[in-house]
């Protein structure tokens, strides 16, 4: 959608100066559009905008509108980090969104803003609930745990899911993009967040949506509700990720942890017919090989270790989550 953010979360793009990609180099509404009718007959049928921050972008709702129009797709979600949300939630709706993601990894205001640099909490909380007002259903909640930093978060965001209908979904602190300076040991393992719930709300295990989610899902033994884990680090699951992203600027990337991308802008902006450009896009889909996050875990276990430096990753805010 763009790398914009007006955040600077620190397991995310935590420097104060980042140079945005130029505005001519990102691409149109009428480039995304075409792109995902393109996609349909090879088998695309959800839509999720992420950033950078999607609601930065000027107009965000006609975009939504008119991919809901595209025939084909069934379901299109947002995830953003809820600063714009307040004023934007009922024309997100409107336009056809139905569900949506709001990233909140702390409940403490002071903590908050430590870890996004730029956030306000109350704003952000503000959003969280006019989405739910406007109907969009569900509204998560994604949470990333970091050690040392907020894992007494975890009990706290479970509560106040639990009390007003909102679904959690904590995600592993992934080695995604460079600028976080990520570590190991910085990683909250799957196993000791869901120990930490599993002591205070007895949970059961509910499997993954649709078989194929990030997350896997557990529901609270009193029935009220679910929370979901995404263990990317601890639980790789490669083998069922059948997620393409389009970077902002065009890229057609086939994995989170991708090295760089494949252009598909120049190939939208040389004139290329609708054909050539499904038959790329197939091309470069059926010749994926990536297994990173299951290669990460080999290597975690292997007697050298992994060294996260010598990995070049595309930054997550230029990729989308
Ligand atoms: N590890 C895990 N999750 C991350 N996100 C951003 N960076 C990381 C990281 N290093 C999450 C954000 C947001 C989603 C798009 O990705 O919190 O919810
Ligand atoms: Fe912005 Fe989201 Fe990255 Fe935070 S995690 S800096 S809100 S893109």
């Amino acid at each position: 959608m763009t790398d914009r953010c007006n955040f600077r979360c620190t397991y995310c793009m935590p420097f104060d100066h980042y140079d945005w990609i130029d505005k001519r180099e990102i691409l149109t509404y009428e480039e995304i559009c075409r792109v995902v009718r393109l996609a349909v007959p090879l088998g695309v049928r959800k839509i999720r905008l992420t950033g950078g921050e999607p609601l930065l972008r000027r107009d965000l709702p006609d975009l939504v509108r008119q991919l809901s129009g595209i025939g084909g797709i069934e379901d299109i979600a947002l995830t953003t980090n809820g600063s714009r949300l307040g004023e934007m939630a009922p024309a997100l709706r409107s336009a056809g969104l139905k569900r949506i993601n709001v990233s909140i990894d702390s409940l403490d205001p002071e903590r908050f803003k430590r870890i996004t640099k730029r956030g306000d909490l109350d704003e952000v909380l503000k959003g969280l609930f006019a989405a739910r007002d406007a109907g969009l259903k569900p509204v998560k909640i994604n949470a990333v745990i970091e050690r040392g930093v907020n894992e007494d978060d975890i009990l706290d965001l479970v509560a106040f899911g639990r009390e007003h209908g909102f679904v959690i979904r904590f995600i592993e602190y992934m080695d995604v993009g460079t600028a976080n300076a990520w570590r190991l040991e910085r990683t909250v393992p799957k196993k000791e967040i869901l120990e930490r719930i599993n002591a205070r709300f007895p949970l059961e295990p509910a499997g993954r949506e649709g078989g194929n989610a990030p997350a896997v899902d557990y529901a609270f033994r009193d029935g009220k509700g679910t929370v979901g884990i995404v263990a990317s680090v601890t639980e790789p699951f490669c083998g069922t990720c059948s997620r393409g992203r389009l970077t902002a600027d065009g890229r057609l990337v086939t994995c989170l942890f991708s090295r760089t991308g494949h252009d598909l802008k120049a190939r939208l902006r040389s004139g290329a017919g609708d054909d050539e450009i499904r038959q790329w896009m197939e091309a470069v889909w059926s010749g994926r090989t990536d297994r990173f996050s299951a290669e990460r875990l080999q290597a975690i276990r292997s007697p050298d270790g992994y060294d996260p430096e010598k990995h070049d990753k595309i930054e997550m805010i230029t990729l989308g989550g």
